[in-house]
């Protein structure tokens, strides 16, 4: 049986799930790094967890899809024995444009990962941390967007409206696992540094708004990290239902 506390990152390979893998590492957790399609980047964040002393695999499953999520917990089981925490990173964004010129196979894929996802994800790490289900309880993190506040017009409403998807979640299921053992709580990033503005058609974005911010910066993945890390942590006990925004201001 694993003695050390097992976190599960989805999207752990690249960006602020990588950044959340390597410092859950750092403090003593044994890491699932799941990841859909890089799996050297996931190999990468493993190799450097491993070199450093602690324990990692890399998994990969496509959360969207409900058999690939049950198999990705059914390896956490078998690899590990016990699931602690879960940290829902997974999340994508599609090219900016206006809602007049999205289609409905887009909005169907921004929903699928960043809501179906997220919710397949959570449903899963119930069953297994539940002291209903004869669990030792649990927390989970749902990364969300500080999009799910502002809307992201111009660029991608359809990502806001499922982070906001997301942050209702975060309070129904927090509300419903209260007195099971699992606390339920979100981050909402700003501008961070990762690839994901790739997708959105503009590299650089963060350079572009950052004069936005009241920190007048962009934010750096591990910032992100530290705030997941604290809420999955017990200094974080008392806290659920929650949301801590990691957006320098915004
Ligand atoms: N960057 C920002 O400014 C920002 C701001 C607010 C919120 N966020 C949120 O933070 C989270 C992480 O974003 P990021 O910026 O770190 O993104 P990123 O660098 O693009 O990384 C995304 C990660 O999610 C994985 N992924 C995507 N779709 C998946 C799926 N269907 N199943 C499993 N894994 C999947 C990717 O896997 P592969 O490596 O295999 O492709 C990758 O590891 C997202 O939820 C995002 O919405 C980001």
């Amino acid at each position: 049986m694993q003695q050390r506390k097992v976190l599960l990152v989805t999207g752990g390979g690249r960006g602020i799930g990588a950044a959340t893998a390597l410092l859950a590492a750092k403090r003593g957790y044994a890491v699932c790094v799941n990841y859909r399609r890089d799996a050297e980047a996931a190999q990468q964040v493993v190799e450097k967890i491993r070199s450093e002393g602690g324990h990692a695999i890399a998994v990969p499953a496509d959360v969207s899809v409900e058999a690939q999520v049950v198999d990705l917990f059914e390896t956490v089981d078998r690899e590990f024995g016990r699931l602690d925490a879960l940290v829902n990173n997974a999340g994508i964004l599609e090219r900016q444009m206006r809602v007049e010129t999205m289609d409905a196979g887009r909005m169907q894929r921004i929903f699928a990962t960043n809501v179906i996802g997220t919710m397949l994800c959570a449903r899963e790490a119930v069953r297994r941390m539940s002291t209903r289900h004869g669990g030792a309880g649990g927390a989970i993190v749902n990364v969300s967007s500080i999009a799910a506040k502002t809307g992201s017009p111009f660029e991608y409403v359809d990502y806001a409206a499922s982070k906001g998807a997301v942050d209702t979640f975060t309070i129904g299921l927090a509300h419903e696992v209260a007195q099971e053992g699992i606390r339920v709580n979100a981050v909402r990033p700003g501008f961070i540094y990762t690839e994901m503005h790739a997708s959105g058609g503009e590299p650089d974005r963060v350079e572009r708004v950052k004069a936005n911010v009241p920190l007048r910066r962009g934010g750096h993945a591990e910032e992100v990290a530290y705030a997941i890390l604290w809420l999955l942590s017990d200094e974080a006990a008392y806290t659920t239902g929650g949301f801590i925004d990691v957006a320098g201001g915004r």
